[in-house]
């Protein structure tokens, strides 16, 4: 492990589980947290009361580290309640993380902060971060990066030096891990490969569409707006975003089939076409025309194992390409 930060998280493996919206629940933050990874909570869009139930929610499961995140393109709303449900790792994407700082800070927790371009890098050693987030275009959901993985990685990590550097965007194999790794990154981050997994909320239809895509299927694109207006996000391609492409990409309010229901919660929530939300478990209706984050490292996913099968073949892939 490359620093007395990494050190301090007592990691087994120098793998993150990316924080991917509601399919990253309880569950799967404590199982990667317990098989030694360090895992995550996504809170952007959580009301305060929701986030302390479920921080205590991965507490019962699991007294090991996690991490919580914001997209800072919304007020982070439940970041204090998270501070003081005690949690001790905070990272921030799609943002400026200064007006947060002290606030984490005086909570006694570490700050992670996501960038994607050697300004971005540059302002986050200004601001003291403890870590960075690397993230490249290969990246599956919304992708602040213009850059690949590799050709960006290498300029970031000259500019923050000893500041430990987390690679994402595309990794799902441990032949990947070796890569970032031996390029000197400190760790790595996955939210595709994680989505895959016995413990993720996703749907079973979205985990096994994903264990067939191909890398080219996973494309860019500004298509699935609901919730947050043209930030650029990686998806399979599906019904909704080839018809929409097909009909020249209009506006919303001019989309084909704008108003239709996807699909439903077991609460009754309705889902309409374009939404940002990704079908979960508790979802029913068509869920493949749904929204279906995924990064380029989808087309090396073909299984759905357990988190802890999972971590243990990925660093045990990654030793061997490290020889
Ligand atoms: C389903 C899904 C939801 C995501 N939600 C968030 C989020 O809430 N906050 C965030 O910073 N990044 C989010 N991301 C992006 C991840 O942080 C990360 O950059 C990405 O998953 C890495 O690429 P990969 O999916 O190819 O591993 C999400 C990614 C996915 C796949």
């Amino acid at each position: 492990m490359k620093s007395e930060f990494l050190q301090q998280l007592e990691l087994k493996y120098p793998i993150f589980q990316a924080p991917t919206g509601s399919l990253a629940g309880p569950e799967l933050a404590a199982a990667v947290s317990n098989a030694g990874g360090m895992g995550a909570l996504a809170l952007t869009w959580t009301n305060p009361e929701d986030a302390t139930r479920l921080i205590q929610e991965v507490r019962s499961q699991c007294d090991r580290l996690f991490q919580v995140n914001f997209v800072l393109a919304f007020p982070p709303k439940s970041l204090t309640s998270a501070l003081d449900a005690g949690v001790k790792i905070v990272t921030f994407s799609w943002g400026d993380p200064s007006p947060y700082l002290s606030q984490v800070r005086a909570a006694g927790a570490y700050v992670g902060m996501q960038v994607t371009n050697v300004a971005g890098a540059r302002r986050a050693i200004e601001l003291g971060v403890d870590f960075v987030i690397c993230q490249g275009v290969e990246a599956g959901g919304h992708v602040q990066s213009t850059s690949p993985l590799w050709k960006i990685l290498p300029q970031i990590l000259q500019v923050v030096g000893d500041i430990p550097a987390i690679a994402a965007g595309g990794i799902s194999t441990g032949k990947s891990i070796a890569q970032a790794l031996s390029m000197g990154a400190a760790g790595v981050l996955l939210g595709t490969r994680f989505v895959a997994t016995q413990e993720s909320r996703a749907h079973l239809v979205y985990k096994q569409r994903l264990t067939e895509a191909k890398a080219d299927e996973a494309v860019l694109t500004v298509c699935f707006d609901g919730g947050w207006a043209y930030a650029a996000h990686r998806v399979l391609r599906n019904s909704t975003l080839d018809t929409w492409e097909a009909f020249g990409c209009p506006p919303s309010g001019k989309r084909p089939g704008e108003g239709d229901v996807v699909a439903t919660t077991a609460s009754g929530q309705i889902i309409r076409r374009y939404e940002d939300l990704t079908p979960r478990v508790d979802m029913s209706g068509n869920l493949l025309d749904m929204c279906l984050y995924a990064g380029k490292g989808c087309e090396e996913i073909n299984d759905i194992p357990n988190v802890a099968d999972l971590l243990a073949r990925l660093w045990a892939e990654c030793e061997t390409a490290l020889i």
